[in-house]
């Protein structure tokens, strides 16, 4: 499988048979690496209802036909807006022709602003456990350091995680790098940092504190890992 970094959170997993997008933010990402029209999803995995995460899941859904996987009520909002979606909750599996996604607790929140900029709540963030082809992929979404991440990694052996490590809003490198050691991951890449000035998070502060955890991987957008 391979999976490309795309900029800020958004991965792109690409098997002979199946291709998901996580959290397809590009219009309006400064570090985005491809267009929203470049991408032929089958799937598209949100993991919560911020815009630097659904970004472009609605017109790629519309466009291509992709099934929107989320929680129950960020995909029920946007199926009533003419996505195909695939409610799910957290802790349980949910089974696909290309494997199985369970949603995580992540500690953050989830909501779009309405007119008068009052936030609409969009149910609970999640962190996506996704099993395709036979490997394992655990994108934490945004999230902070919390001790059940033990509890992932116990369950699953994870091949390749996207973790947050920029700060302000996620994680900085020192708790990414304790997530670390409760998901002991083969494969890391530190992903939701430098796109916007708050998110000061640094990769290399990351990867130094990760040493001797797991591989990590510093991917520049654009860049893929094979696992
Ligand atoms: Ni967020
Ligand atoms: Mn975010």
């Amino acid at each position: 499988m391979k999976a490309t970094f795309l900029g800020h959170a958004t991965v792109y997993l690409e098997t002979s048979k199946t291709k998901i997008v996580i959290d397809p933010f590009l219009t309006g990402n400064p570090k985005a690496s491809a267009k929203a029209d470049d991408l032929e999803p089958d799937f598209i995995v949100l993991t919560h209802g911020h815009g630097d995460h659904i970004g472009d899941a609605l017109p790629i859904a519309k466009r291509t036909g992709a099934t929107i996987i989320s929680t129950y009520e960020l995909a029920t909002w946007l199926g009533s807006q003419g996505a195909k979606a695939s409610p799910q909750n957290h802790g349980g599996w949910c089974k696909y022709p290309f494997g199985a996604v369970k949603f995580t607790q992540a500690i953050h929140s989830s909501s779009v602003p309405d007119e008068n900029g009052r936030p609409i709540y969009l149910g609970e963030p999640a962190g996506a456990i996704i099993q395709i082809e036979g490997k394992t992929v655990f994108h934490a979404g945004d999230t902070a350091l919390f001790s059940d991440m033990k509890l992932i990694g116990d369950e699953v052996a994870i091949d390749l995680a996207f973790l947050p490590i920029g700060e302000h809003f996620v994680m900085g490198p020192k708790d990414a790098a304790k997530a670390v050691e409760f998901l002991h991951p083969k494969v890391v890449v530190p992903i939701h940092y430098g796109t916007f000035p708050p998110l000061v998070g640094d990769p290399k502060e990351f990867a130094r504190l990760a040493e001797g955890k797991a591989k990590v991987a510093i991917l520049q957008p654009g860049e893929s890992v094979e696992v």
